[in-house]
C-alpha cells in the first residue's frame, strides 16, 4: 500500500508538563505527518501540554495517581483510557511516572519515549546537569521503544548537541529540546509507515537492526 492510501495512525499521547514535544507533533501532524492524535491523557490537571492539546482540538484526559489505591490500579484504568481510543501507538511525551511491567508489556512494541539524554549515558532525572557535572562534551535525545527496564529500551533515533563552555543546565536543556522535537517526530512517521518495529527485542527499520 502507498503512504497516501494508509489510515493516519490512531495515537494516544502521555504527558505530565509542558508539552513542548506535544506541540512538535501537532505541528507536524499538521504539516502532514499520518497521525490522528486520538487523545491526551496526563496525570496532572495543570499540565500546561493540555492547553496545548485543547487549543488544537484534541480530547484531554486527567488521570490522578490519587484517585487510584494502587499502581496496577492506576495502569489498568490508564490501559482502558488508551484502548478505548483504539490507539496503535502511545507515546509518551514527559510523562513522569514509572509505568508497571505490566502495562509496559501490553503495549510492547507500540509504545515510544523520549529522553533526554544519548542513553545510555544519563538514564533518570536531572539529565543536563549531570552532562555538565560529568564533563561530557556532548549531549543529546534519544527516542527508545519501552521496555520494563527505566530507559533502557531498544534505541531509535538519537540527536547529538555540543556542549558549550558556560552552559547552564537549563541553556543545554533548550539546545536538547531543539533536537526533540525533530527526532519525535521523525521516529513517529517511521512507525506510521509501518517502517520501525520492535522484534526479539531489537529495534528494526526497514528490516534491520538500528545501531546508534
Ligand atoms: C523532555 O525533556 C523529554 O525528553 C522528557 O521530558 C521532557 C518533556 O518536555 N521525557 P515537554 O513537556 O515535551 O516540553
Amino acid at each position: 500500500m502507498v503512504q497516501s492510501e494508509r489510515a493516519p495512525l490512531p495515537i494516544v499521547v502521555l504527558l505530565s508538563g509542558s508539552g513542548s514535544n506535544l506541540q512538535a507533533i501537532i505541528d507536524a501532524a499538521q504539516a502532514g505527518l499520518p497521525v490522528d492524535i486520538r487523545a491526551v491523557i496526563s496525570n496532572k490537571a495543570e499540565a500546561y501540554g493540555l492547553e496545548r492539546a485543547r487549543q488544537a482540538g484534541i480530547p484531554t484526559q486527567v488521570l490522578s495517581h490519587k484517585d487510584y489505591a494502587d499502581r496496577d490500579s492506576y495502569d489498568a484504568a490508564l490501559a482502558a483510557l488508551i484502548d478505548g481510543c483504539q490507539a496503535q501507538l502511545v507515546v509518551l511525551a514527559g510523562f513522569m511516572r514509572i509505568l508497571s511491567d505490566g502495562f509496559v508489556r501490553r503495549y510492547e512494541g507500540r509504545m515510544l519515549n523520549i529522553h533526554p539524554s544519548l542513553l545510555p549515558r544519563h538514564r533518570g532525572l536531572d539529565t543536563h546537569a549531570r552532562a555538565l557535572a560529568a564533563g561530557d562534551d556532548e549531549h543529546g535525545a534519544t527516542v527508545h521503544f519501552v521496555s520494563p527496564e527505566l530507559d533502557a529500551g531498544p534505541i531509535i533515533i538519537q540527536a547529538r548537541v555540543p556542549v558549550q563552555a558556560g552552559d547552564t543546565p537549563q541553556a543545554l536543556a533548550a539546545r536538547v529540546l531543539r533536537e526533540e522535537h525533530r527526532i519525535y517526530p521523525q521516529a513517529i512517521r517511521w512507525f506510521a509507515e509501518g517502517r520501525l518495529t520492535l522484534e526479539q527485542g531489537r529495534a528494526l527499520l526497514d528490516g534491520q537492526p538500528i545501531t546508534p
